[in-house]
């Protein structure tokens, strides 16, 4: 008999205990802009280009106002989205949520093993405790803007991997794993 020893990352080894991998995928300049009276204020075409492929093969968590924002060009098969309203416009593409739990159920429900939060600001900052990883195009420069993401720990955080791009660079950060 041939006994195989691979070791299997468990789902449940994620940060935050929940069953799937939560990954931010966002571009923000160096004061933490992310947007401005409903817009991302700059034009950066490869940038949208990179994150739209990243995040094309799981599902998406997003806020109801970057949701309004993205209807003509809904990213992702799945959109998942976060309201504090009663009203459900569930379709085969898009689902309601009202918490990180239940958003996370609905990720669940589609057998998949990660999501990508996506924004806007007031859904990275509900997220952001619960995040295993963060995809970060860093955009120089500061720029005028009412939507942020939120500071992290860099205790906490370890940078994994950095890509230069012309215009800009994608950093990859991961949960530093728990010394004790
Ligand atoms: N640069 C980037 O990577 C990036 C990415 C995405 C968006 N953006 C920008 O970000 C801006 C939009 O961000 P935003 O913060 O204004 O809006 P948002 O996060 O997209 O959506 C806000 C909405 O989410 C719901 N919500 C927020 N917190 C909630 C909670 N704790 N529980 C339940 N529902 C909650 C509420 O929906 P209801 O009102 O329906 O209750 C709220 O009005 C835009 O300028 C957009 O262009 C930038």
């Amino acid at each position: 008999m041939i006994l195989f020893h691979a070791k299997r990352i468990s789902k449940t080894e994620t940060y935050s205990g929940i069953p799937m991998e939560l990954i931010s995928v966002a571009a923000l300049a160096e004061n933490h802009v992310i947007g401005n009276d409903g817009e991302v204020p700059w034009n950066i075409p490869e940038d949208r280009q990179q994150y739209r492929m990243r995040i094309a093969d799981a599902p998406v968590i997003l806020g109801r106002v970057t949701f309004d924002l993205m209807r003509d060009d809904l990213p992702s098969s799945i959109q998942i989205v976060i309201s504090r309203s009663d009203h459900r416009h569930d379709t085969q593409t898009t689902f309601s949520a009202s918490s990180v739990s239940e958003a996370v159920d609905v990720v669940e429900d589609h057998n998949a093993d990660s999501a990508y939060v996506i924004g806007g600001g007031s859904i990275f900052q509900l997220f952001q405790p619960h995040l295993d990883r963060m995809v970060l195009s860093r955009i120089p420069g500061e720029y005028d803007g009412d939507a942020f993401y939120p500071e992290w720990d860099r205790d906490s955080w370890s940078l994994t991997e950095s890509t230069e791009y012309e215009e800009f660079s994608v950093e990859e950060w991961a949960r530093t794993p728990d010394q004790n």
